[in-house]
C-alpha cells in the first residue's frame, strides 16, 4: 500500500472502506491534463521566483509529461488509497524524478489546484458546446432559408391560432438558442479568472507571482480573494443553469418535432437514420434521438439541482462536499454536446410535408383574427370586431362552412361593413403576409431576420 501523502500526524492506517469512500480518481482523472498544465505552470513560475532550481523545474517538467504519456497509452496505474488526481500524479512524479517532485506543492494546496482544473476544463468545455450550437445555429437558418415558403399553424394551447411561416417558427428556436449561446460566453468570461496561489484558504507565505501562472495557462485574470477562489463553484452553478436552459429548449423542440412527426399532425417526416423500429411491431418508426433528447434534459436538471443542494449552507472555505461537485458537471457536459450535436444532424435530414402543413394552416378558422382586423379598418372598434367575427364563426360551425366559403350575404348578416374584399382579406396568403410588423411572419420580414441572423453568426465569437 502507497504511504498517505498527509500521513505524518497518523498513527493508524485509514480503514479500507474509507479509502474507497473518499477516493475520486475513478472520475476525476478525467481531468489530468489540466491538472498537469496547472502544475507545469506553477514549477515555472516557482522556478521564476527563485524557489526552485532550473534543474529541479525542468525534472518535474519532463516528469509531468511523461505522466501523459503514460496515462494516454493506459500504463499509468491510478491508486485509489491516493484519493484524486492531484495526490496520484505527484505520487508518480516523486517516484520517477526524486526529491524535486516533493518540492512542486509548495505555495500550493489541493483546494486550490482542484479549483483551477475544473475552471480549465469548464473553458474547454463551453468552448466545445458553443462550437456544437453555432452549428446547430447554422443548420437552423439554412432550414428556415430552404423552406421560406411553407406555411404551418401557429399555436397557442396547442390549438391552432394564427398561420405562421414555418421559417418563422424556426427562427424563434434560433433566438432561443442564440441567447444559450450568449449565456455560456457571458459564464465563460467569468470563469476566466485563476483561483491557483490561494493556498488552502488564507493565501501563501511564498513570494509567488499568480500573474505570471494566469498567463501561461491563458486565465484573463487572477481571482481577489483566496478564500472565495477555493470555496466557491458558483461558475459551475452558471454553467449548468445555462445548460439546463439548453437542454429545456432542445426539449420544447424535440416534443414538437415528435408531435409534428406523428401520423395525426403528419408534417413532418424524421429520417430513417434518427429514428428506430419496433422489437414487436415491424411498421414501427419511432423517433427516439427526439424522445431521449427530451428525457435527458431531466438528467442535466438533475446534475443542477444535485450541485446547488451540495454547496447548500457550507461554511467557508472547502469542504470535502464539493468533491461532489464532479460528477455531475462530467454528466451535464457529456449529455448537453451529445444532445446538440445529434439535434443538429437530426434537423439537417428532416423533410416537411409542406401541402398537409398548408391545409392544417387555414384549418380551424385560423384567419379570423384578419377578418376582425378587417372590420377594424371599416372602422368598428376592434371589441365589436371580434365578437363580430366570433359570431360568424359560430355560425360557419354550425352551418358547415369555413371562411372561404361561406356566402357574402351570409357575412353581411352580421356587419353590413363587410364587402367580397372578405375572401382576399382572410385568405391564408393575406393573413401571413399581413404580418409586416417587426418580428412578424411575412415572407419579406422573415427573410430581412435571416439575413440579419446570418451577418450575427459571422462575429458571434467576438
Ligand atoms: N479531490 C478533492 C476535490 O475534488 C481535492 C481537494 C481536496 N482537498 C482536501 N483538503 N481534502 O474536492
Amino acid at each position: 500500500m502507497s504511504k498517505k501523502m498527509w500521513g505524518g500526524r497518523f498513527t493508524q492506517k485509514t480503514d479500507e472502506k474509507v479509502d474507497d469512500f473518499n477516493a475520486s480518481i475513478d472520475f476525476d482523472k478525467r481531468l489530468y491534463r489540466q491538472d498537469i498544465a496547472g502544475s507545469k505552470a506553477h514549477a515555472i513560475m516557482l522556478h521564476a521566483k527563485g524557489i526552485l532550481t532550473e534543474d529541479e523545474k525542468n525534472a518535474i517538467i519532463s516528469g509531468l509529461d511523461k505522466i501523459i504519456v503514460d496515462i494516454e497509452s493506459g500504463k499509468f496505474e491510478f491508486k485509489n488509497e491516493l484519493e484524486d488526481i492531484h495526490m496520484n500524479i505527484e505520487s508518480v512524479l516523486t517516484d520517477s524524478i526524486g526529491a524535486a517532485g516533493k518540492k512542486l506543492h509548495t505555495a500550493r494546496s489541493r483546494n486550490d489546484q482542484v479549483a483551477v482544473d475544473i475552471r480549465l476544463f469548464m473553458l474547454d468545455e463551453i468552448s466545445d458546446i458553443a462550437k456544437l450550437l453555432e452549428e446547430l445555429l447554422h443548420t437552423l437558418l439554412v432550414t428556415a432559408e430552404d423552406n421560406i415558403e411553407v406555411v404551418m399553424p401557429g399555436y397557442t394551447h396547442l390549438q391552432r391560432a394564427q398561420p405562421i411561416r414555418f421559417s418563422h417558427h424556426i427562427l424563434a428556436y434560433f433566438e432561443m438558442f442564440k441567447r444559450d449561446h450568449a449565456r455560456l460566453s457571458d459564464c465563460a468570461s467569468r470563469m476566466n479568472a485563476l483561483p491557483l496561489g490561494s493556498g488552502a484558504l488564507a493565501g501563501t507565505t511564498f513570494d509567488i507571482d499568480r500573474e505570471l501562472v494566469a498567463k501561461a495557462l491563458g486565465f484573463a485574470s487572477v481571482t481577489n480573494n483566496s478564500l472565495d477562489s477555493v470555496s466557491d463553484r458558483d461558475f459551475a452553478i452558471e454553467f449548468l443553469s445555462a445548460a439546463s436552459i439548453i437542454m429545456m429548449h432542445l426539449s420544447r423542440f424535440c416534443e414538437e418535432i415528435i408531435i409534428w412527426n406523428s401520423a395525426e399532425f403528419s408534417f413532418i417526416e424524421i429520417s430513417d437514420s434518427y429514428t428506430t423500429g419496433s422489437s414487436i411491431m415491424p411498421q414501427k418508426k419511432n423517433p427516439d434521438v427526439a424522445e431521449l433528447i427530451r428525457g435527458k434534459t431531466g438528467r442535466v436538471y438533475g446534475s443542477l439541482v444535485s450541485l446547488l443542494t451540495t454547496m447548500k449552507s457550507l461554511p467557508l472555505a472547502y469542504n470535502k462536499d464539493m468533491q461532489e461537485d464532479k460528477e455531475p458537471i462530467f454528466d451535464a457536459v457529456d449529455t448537453v454536446k451529445d444532445c446538440v450535436e445529434l439535434f443538429t444532424g437530426m434537423i439537417k435530414e428532416i423533410k416537411l410535408n409542406a401541402p398537409r402543413m398548408e391545409e392544417a394552416a387555414f384549418g380551424s378558422f385560423t384567419t379570423a383574427t384578419d377578418l376582425a382586423d378587417y372590420l377594424v379598418t371599416k372602422d368598428v372598434p376592434f371589441r365589436e370586431a371580434h365578437e363580430i367575427t366570433g359570431k360568424v364563426v359560430r355560425f360557419c360551425i354550425d352551418n358547415g362552412y369555413d371562411l372561404r366559403s361561406l356566402p357574402l350575404e351570409d357575412y353581411q348578416k352580421f356587419s353590413d361593413k363587410i364587402d367580397s374584399e372578405v375572401y382576399i382579406k382572410t385568405s391564408l396568403t393575406n393573413s401571413v403576409e399581413g404580418k409586416r410588423s417587426y418580428g412578424g411572419t411575412c415572407k419579406s420580414e422573415v427573410e430581412r431576420q435571416i439575413g440579419i441572423a446570418f451577418e450575427s453568426l459571422k462575429n458571434i465569437n467576438a
